[in-house]
């Protein structure tokens, strides 16, 4: 729902009604609109021990089993679900005593929370690090070696006044990391453990008028994930009043059919939730409006409305409202570049006698979307290849605490590589996330589980699975089932189930009956490492999500001496076996590197797993940027191509990764991020986001050259060079002598001149196209580094208090080229009304806290990141020094 949008015709709406009943429903102060959702990220208080010592716990798990005594609040938390589980006799019984605890200090308004940490959300306890450098430590590189574990608490006051409580008042937690407990006024409401999951406590029975104690308990184990899930209140925190008569949580969901170029159908449910005690009779009324794509408001003409309904609504309960309405000449939403992401609102409103109760907002868009398994995606009739990637929800630097411009950051760096999908791996994103995809013409795969009963590490959600996967999975879709680009849901990440023949896929149909039965208009599916074409977990699904077996695992005599399983190149055996179904990679590649860093000899095959001997360096825990080095399992670039050519039937891949994540840093357990990316966990470009981009936007003119060309030592040394360009041939000149002039052969991707002798000087290469000049390009040996560089991302923000501007310090040679091998420290240091939040530098190993301001540069680059202070405006200057060299300085405008 978009609160900025609310079209001047409501105005008139507001004025009618009939006093008697504002008074009976107590609406009159809940402003425009009848709804108030307020963010409630300040003022908060926190606290942290890595000790169970407050004497209560969700449930004895691994992790807990020496705490003694502990009391097991489980029964009072699991009623928190029952809204997402359909059948009744399945809902948990509110137990009928209160838990018995005494005097648990953290949740009374006594408490002398003075030594408490003062935070705002979305707060991350844990990215401050520092990071855990020894050997075993509780929370190794899979996490990201950052103190994520133990319990944290927060505490705030609600100011409530004696007229909210006449209606309904919640609150709603978009993201809490983990087995989150909350408690108003020292009674404990419920929680959900799901720290991925966004949900809704009702607080209005145990609000007093004025001061009101909150306080929510979260619990991480040590071992929770296989990559960094971050702690604490990282999401937002609301508090929503409404009258007691109004839209359900996640209430309206919109579709469309029969879309075509001068009309569509819109289907429409709204769920009307009755608080009140006594029974109703309301109005539903539902208009349609565009959303202006410069200024993400609705627009004041009405494009539709929906027939009036009204409808009984008993007390206490919820009722659903069907209609339906045609859309005359819909703006269609589709993905970039070839089609524009217009969306829509709905404003819907509940009435008694003409007198508004409720408005409730629904952001969504027309389109049509064919899952065709011969052909792949069709969005609105035009065939889209899905070019796209997956992203774990870590923000780099500033961790898992969601922040609007670090992930739109992110969408703009992958829109430049081509991207146009994003599978959310593997758990619901941030709400925000969706609303950024949708307005910026990304497909998504939506993706909510990594594992089921089976786990994948000790502490994960099989601890749990048996008691919230319904009301998980439920809740998940509901949530995001009106984002236009969801494509699809994925209810399962490579889960053990896969090797369970036919149990496992009994519990695969079990849940997809789940999605259907939530949204019958988008496929479900669970990715797949390890099922094949003959066994009957692809049966489940209604697309198949293929992760690395499409062009083959180890199958290469490169990898014939690893372990693990072997797979021939599945995607023609799949598509045989399911005639029907879509194919895609929703996962490829898993090429791992390191920005910038080189490695001699540069294997002669189109690939290669990474070890010791070949492109890798466990002790500077590096690996070769030539982009032919994977992890054991995974294939390069130039391998899924060649898969995917010969496949035209496959609807596109899902790269691991587009960025760099904190955690899983395959194949270096000593470093703190992941290796997988195109682009490092700063933000910069490896090398292999040309070699995508070459692929993905095959009429843009580039080539891009490596590796650099600063190797003092090898002179006279062979040094391949290979270019990523969209060109089909191109010709190499070291210091003017030509290396060959060669063309892209049939399922090659890149040119290599394995055979050059390095001597300094200038490599560069000119490229063709159809038989005609393309572009040049030229990459030289630098002289020694001589000053730093300052660029901003913006230079113009607002004083949020949230937004950021990203600084790049380049090293540079007197000529003003980038020292490649740069690693100068270089000091960062802020004047004026912001801070600096975080320095980076993209390398995986990396230690150095990310609160640093002292920061190596690594392959020539730094990073900081500034965030601004609520409220402040004025000129802020960042400064960058390092030892020996010309420091650098730029201004920032805060308005
Ligand atoms: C896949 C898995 C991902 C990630 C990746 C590492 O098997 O689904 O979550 O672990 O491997 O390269």
């Amino acid at each position: 729902m978009n609160l900025k949008i609310l079209p001047a015709v409501l105005q008139s709406l507001l004025l009618l009604g009939s006093s008697n009943l504002a008074e009976a429903l107590s609406v009159t102060n809940l402003g425009q609109g009848g709804r108030q959702r307020t963010g409630i990220n300040s003022n908060w208080r926190f606290w942290r021990t890595e000790q169970n010592s407050d004497g209560i716990i969700y449930d004895y798990r691994p992790d807990l089993v020496d705490v003694e005594n502990a009391v097991v609040l489980k029964p009072w938390i699991l009623p928190s679900a029952n809204d997402f589980i359909k059948d009744p006799a399945n809902h948990y019984e509110v137990p009928s005593t209160s838990p018995p605890i005494s005097n648990l200090s953290f949740v009374q308004a006594s408490l002398d929370e003075s030594d408490w940490e003062k935070v705002t959300l979305p707060h991350d306890w844990a990215i401050a690090g520092p990071f855990y450098t020894e050997d075993d430590p509780i929370v190794g590189g899979g996490m990201g070696r950052l103190p994520v574990h133990g319990v944290g608490w927060y505490r705030r006051e609600l100011t409530i006044s004696k007229q909210d409580l006449d209606g309904s008042i919640y609150l709603d937690i978009d993201g809490s990391m983990s087995y989150t407990m909350v408690w108003v006024n020292e009674k404990l409401i419920g929680g959900w453990p799901y720290g991925y999951a966004s949900f809704r406590l009702d607080l209005t029975s145990h609000l007093k008028a004025g001061d009101n104690q909150l306080a929510i308990r979260l619990d991480n184990p040590p071992d929770s994930a296989r990559w960094y899930p971050g702690a604490g209140l990282y999401r937002s925190v609301w508090i929503t009043k409404v009258s007691k008569l109004h839209v359900g949580q996640w209430g309206t969901f919109i579709t469309s059919r029969d879309v075509a170029v001068d009309s569509a159908t819109l289907d429409l449910v709204v769920d009307v939730e009755n608080t009140s005690d006594s029974d109703r009779k309301v109005d539903v009324s539902t208009n349609v409006y565009e959303v202006d794509a410069q200024t993400g408001k609705a627009g004041k003409k009405r494009v539709a409305a929906f027939p009036k309904k009204s409808i009984e609504v008993a007390k206490g309960e919820k009722t659903s409202t069907n209609s339906s309405v045609e859309v005359k000449n819909p703006r269609l939403w589709g993905p970039l570049p070839t089609q524009a992401p217009n969306l829509y609102v709905a404003v819907t409103i509940i009435s008694i006698e003409g007198r508004v109760l409720d408005t409730y907002e629904t952001t969504f868009g027309i389109r049509a979307i064919t899952y065709d398994p011969d052909q792949g995606l069709l969005v609105n009739g035009e065939h889209v290849r899905i070019q796209g990637v997956n992203e774990h929800h870590d923000l780099g630097g500033i961790g898992a605490a969601f922040n609007l411009r670090a992930a739109e950051r992110k969408l703009e760096i992958l829109h430049e590589l081509g991207v146009n999908a994003i599978r959310m791996s593997h758990n619901p994103p941030a709400r925000e996330l969706l609303e950024l995809t949708d307005s910026m013409g990304f497909l998504v795969i939506d993706e909510i589980f990594d594992c089921w009963e089976l786990g994948k590490t000790d502490g994960d959600f099989h601890l749990i699975f048996s008691d919230w996967h319904e009301a998980d999975l439920r809740n998940f879709m509901r949530r995001d089932r009106n984002h236009a680009s969801v494509i699809a849901w994925s209810f399962g990440n490579e889960v053990t189930e896969q090797h369970n023949g036919e149990e496992g896929a009994v519990l695969a149909y079990r849940l997809h009956d789940m999605v259907r039965d939530e949204d019958p208009t988008r496929p479900g599916t669970s990715s797949m490492n390890y099922a094949k074409p003959d066994m009957p977990f692809g049966h489940a699904m209604d697309i198949l999500s293929i992760n690395y077996q499409g062009s083959g695992i180890r199958d290469t005599p490169n990898y014939s001496n690893l372990q693990g399983i072997r797979t021939q190149p599945l995607y023609p055996a799949f598509h045989e076996a399911f005639p029907d179904k879509m194919i895609l990679g929703s996962e490829t590649a898993s090429t791992i590197s390191t920005r910038g860093t080189f490695m001699f000899p540069v294997t002669v095959n189109s690939g290669a797993p990474v070890n010791e001997t070949s492109g890798g360096n466990s002790t500077t825990l590096q690996v070769s940027a030539y982009e032919l080095y994977t992890a054991n399992f995974g294939s390069p670039p130039d391998k899924v191509w060649m898969y995917d050519d010969k496949s035209p039937f496959v609807a596109g891949e899902f790269v691991w990764t587009g960025f760099d994540y904190i955690g899983e840093p395959t194949p270096y357990y000593d470093a703190r991020s992941s290796y997988s990316g195109i682009i490092d966990l700063a933000g910069f470009k490896k090398d292999r986001f040309y070699l995508y981009q070459s692929r993905w936007r095959p009429d843009l003119p580039m080539a891009h050259i490596i590796p650099h060309w600063n190797w003092p030592n090898r002179v006279g040394d062979i040094t391949p060079v290979h270019v990523f360009s969209t060109a089909d041939e191109a010709e190499l000149f070291v210091n003017g002598e030509s290396q060959g002039r060669i063309q892209k052969d049939e399922f090659t991707y890149r040119f290599r001149w394995d055979e050059v002798k390095y001597e300094p000087g200038n490599v560069k290469v000119k490229t063709y196209k159809n038989g005609k000049k393309w572009i040049e390009e030229t990459i030289r040996t630098t002289g020694a580094a001589t000053k730093l560089r300052v660029t901003a991302d913006r230079t113009t923000v607002d004083s949020t208090g949230e937004d950021l501007a990203y600084f790049t310090v380049e090293v540079i040679d007197k000529k003003g080229i980038v020292v490649p091998t740069a690693d100068n420290t270089i000091q960062f240091s802020v004047s004026g009304p912001a801070d600096i939040v975080a320095t980076d530098n993209g390398n995986p190993a990396d230690m150095n806290a990310f609160g640093s301001l002292e920061r190596k540069a690594f392959s020539g680059l730094a990073l900081a990141i500034v965030r601004t202070r609520e409220g402040k405006t004025g000129n802020v200057i960042i400064k960058a020094e390092a030892d020996g060299l010309q420091a650098a300085v730029i201004h920032l405008r805060v308005n």
